[in-house]
């Protein structure tokens, strides 16, 4: 007697959606990366679009875009905040499913950096390894949490890539970063080098801000976990 679940729903709801990982470029040829594939943030893209939002994707990656989604092509930490500030304008919800960089080399060299680099005092090759600075990246998730200031819109949700360590689980992690973030959902999801990163099925935990609340979700595919995602969100339109 129903439409599909979720059909529908977000008709008339804008959305920006981030994916993908950073690319933060040391010289011409090389630059720091990290493992995430973006299929998850496309996952969430594909989903908000099926049920009617209208939705920009901002990203890193070059996925195939799902039918109905306006991309917006970036690469580095500065270049995905200035194409989520240039698009969060009217936007109901944010979700920043991309892997940004916290930290990018201080400085870009011009020409590719060559392993006998400058010379030595005495004119020979200088044969050392050069140091990388690194400078911090803007958090991205957190700027848009100080711009909306006491409005509820838009709504903020927040995805963290945790392995648990010595000082606390991984739901232990994700638990501190929702509070310390001020994002309204937090994502949390479990990762190392041989889950998630890549996959086709994930296994997260959804966390709300104010709710004691934990949604299981998975082992699932990236479209059931980005459905139970947009199901939660819809909840606080
Ligand atoms: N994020 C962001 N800008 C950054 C770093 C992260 O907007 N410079 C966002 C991510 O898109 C994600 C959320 O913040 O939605 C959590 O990212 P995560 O890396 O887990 O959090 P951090 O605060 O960077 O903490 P950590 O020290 O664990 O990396
Ligand atoms: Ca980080």
């Amino acid at each position: 007697d129903a439409a599909p679940q979720g059909r529908g729903e977000l008709s008339g709801r804008r959305v920006v959606v981030t994916a993908g990982g950073t690319r933060e470029p040391l010289d011409p040829v090389r630059y720091l990366g990290n493992r995430s594939s973006g299929k998850q943030g496309y996952a969430l893209a594909r989903v908000a679009a099926e049920r009617g939002a209208d939705v920009v994707l901002v990203t890193t990656s070059s996925l195939p875009v799902p039918a109905g989604v306006r991309a917006v092509p970036v690469e580095t930490a500065l270049e995905l905040e200035a194409a989520v500030t240039a698009e969060v304008g009217e936007a109901d919800v944010v979700v920043m499913a991309a892997a940004v960089a916290d930290f990018r080399p201080a400085s870009y060299a011009e020409h590719k950096i060559k392993k006998t680099h400058g010379s030595g005092a005495d004119g020979s090759p200088d044969e050392s390894a050069p140091d990388i600075v690194l400078v911090r990246n803007p958090d991205v998730l957190a700027g848009l949490v100080a711009a909306r200031g006491a409005s509820a819109s838009p709504v903020v949700v927040g995805f963290a890539a945790e392995t648990g360590d010595a000082s606390g689980s991984v739901l232990e992690h994700g638990r501190d970063k929702l509070a310390r973030k001020g994002c309204d959902v937090l994502v949390v999801n479990e990762v190392g080098t041989d889950v998630t990163f890549g996959k086709d099925e994930n296994t997260v935990h959804v966390l709300r801000r104010g709710s004691e609340d934990v949604l299981d979700v998975g082992p699932a595919s990236k479209d059931a976990v980005a459905a139970a995602v947009w199901d939660v969100v819809t909840d606080l339109l």
